[in-house]
């Protein structure tokens, strides 16, 4: 492979995954903690309250990550854990906990890139009516000011909100992640709020960070329609109006495209006359997540009126019944470069869950893993090829860890976790990667 010389290579995890301790040291309760304790949410029952008790054994894991070779490690900060009730009252242990991690980060020489949102919105602040409500945002901002202020004169690269659809949508109207709500008004108005914690807090994280790269991270996700069909194509303009522009234009200083405005029949009556200029505060960096595409079929057209669905190749799935589609990533590159032009993309996830067999000698062999990630990086050097200012690649993730909904059913790790001895183990797609950074990694550990 062929990168540039300052690109980051790097692996992703995110707090409520991985840390477990959710209720030690003064952590305050978040929405996934209340979620995922009433019983019927989560595969098994599953719970985040040890998940790999990354809370105690962070040493250990960041001797894994210098093993590794990584350059970069994204991580998330539980906003409980430093505001226990969201905002005002100060948690320093939880501060601490940060403050070492991101210590040990830099004396192994690996740059950390900081997530303030990973969905772990504090109970306290759902309680006062969630991202629905305004005073989230503004919550969001003292968090923002506090972490960095607490982490700014050693932390640099900053990102907002990680995927801000999935925290609106899922969270809010398809009810399958927390809070669990089925209101899609309450989708909308959570993502305006999102979007707007966003665009209040960059400009706090510019003062308190004079050095600081700012970002968010969006999921991105290409939409084909199922044949030519009129329906079709008009569905699958809709699905990317609602899961790609709705978030990308206001970004960009577009403002929210009017299809889906008009599709949503909501009144947007939270949006407030300076918000979308608050909203579209320049960035540094845009980050995105990228996992697989949809193929659309129109709703409500009897089958036999419709055109017959196109035959695509596949469809090659993971074990999350997502289609392996590595070209999406350039197709979604490149959109990004020619309609949108952010100065500066990283990839800050991707990455597949497979079912992992552990060897009688201990080992992990995920060809499959191993083999998704290197044609999903083949992709990334096209990109870049053409143009595309892509400067860095995170894995997802680096360990095996709590997937949300699934619990502990689904493994994207390249090292494995055994849960009940909390064993790390390299797969052969971590021995892997090492290689490919060995092979393409600048010598100076110092990406863009
Ligand atoms: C993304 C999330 C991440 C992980 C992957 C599989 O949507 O950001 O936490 O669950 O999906």
């Amino acid at each position: 492979m062929n990168f540039p010389e300052k690109f980051f290579w790097g692996a992703a995890t995110a707090s409520y995954q991985i840390e477990g301790a959710w209720d030690q040291d003064g952590k305050g309760e978040s929405i996934w903690d209340r979620f995922s304790h009433t019983p019927g949410n989560v595969e098994n029952g599953d719970t985040g309250d040890v998940a790999i008790d990354h809370y105690r054994r962070w040493r250990e894991d960041i001797a894994l990550m210098a093993d590794l070779g990584l350059q970069a490690y994204r991580f998330s900060i539980a906003w409980p854990r430093i505001l226990p009730e969201g905002t005002g009252r100060i948690n320093r242990a939880g501060i601490d906990f940060y403050s070492r991690l991101v210590d040990g980060l830099l004396e192994a020489g690996i740059e950390p890139f900081v997530t303030l949102y990973h969905w772990d919105l504090p109970q306290a602040l759902q309680d006062r009516g969630g991202w629905p409500a305004r005073a989230t945002a503004e919550a969001f901002v003292e968090y923002a000011d506090l972490a960095t202020r607490s982490l700014g004169d050693r932390v640099t690269r900053w990102t907002t909100l990680n995927e801000p659809r999935v925290s609106a949508f899922i969270g809010y109207a398809e009810g399958r992640h927390a809070p669990g709500h089925t209101d899609p008004g309450e989708a909308v108005a959570a993502s305006h709020h999102l979007l707007l914690a966003h665009g209040l807090a960059v400009p706090v994280i510019r003062t308190n960070v004079p050095e600081s790269r700012v970002g968010i991270v969006v999921d991105l996700i290409p939409q084909q329609p199922a044949s030519p069909s009129l329906p079709d194509r008009n569905a699958a303009i809709w699905s990317d109006g609602w899961i790609n522009r709705w978030f990308l234009d206001p970004l960009a200083g577009r403002g929210y495209p009017q299809d889906v405005v008009a599709g949503f029949e909501s009144d947007m009556a939270f949006v407030r006359p300076d918000d979308l200029a608050t909203i579209a505060a320049p960035l540094d960096f845009l980050g995105i997540n990228y996992y697989s595409r949809n193929i659309v079929r129109a709703n409500g057209v009897p089958e036999e009126e419709n055109h017959p669905r196109t035959v695509f190749r596949g469809p090659e799935v993971t074990e999350m019944d997502w289609e392996v589609y590595p070209e999406g990533l350039y197709l979604t590159l490149g959109r990004l470069y020619f309609d949108y032009d952010f100065p500066s993309i990283y990839i800050t996830e991707n990455g597949a869950a497979y079912p992992d067999a552990v060897s009688p000698d201990g080992s992990v062999d995920d060809p499959d893993r191993l083999a998704y990630i290197c044609r999903h990086l083949a992709q990334v050097e096209r990109a870049i090829d053409i143009g595309v200012p892509v400067d860095g690649y995170f894995v997802w993730s680096l360990f095996d860890n709590f997937e949300w909904g699934h619990g502990y059913s689904r493994r994207f790790g390249i090292v494995h976790v055994d849960y009940e001895t909390q064993r790390r183990t390299f797969k052969s797609s971590a021995r892997w990667y090492r290689d490919v950074i060995r092979g393409n990694g600048h010598s100076d550990g110092k990406g863009a």
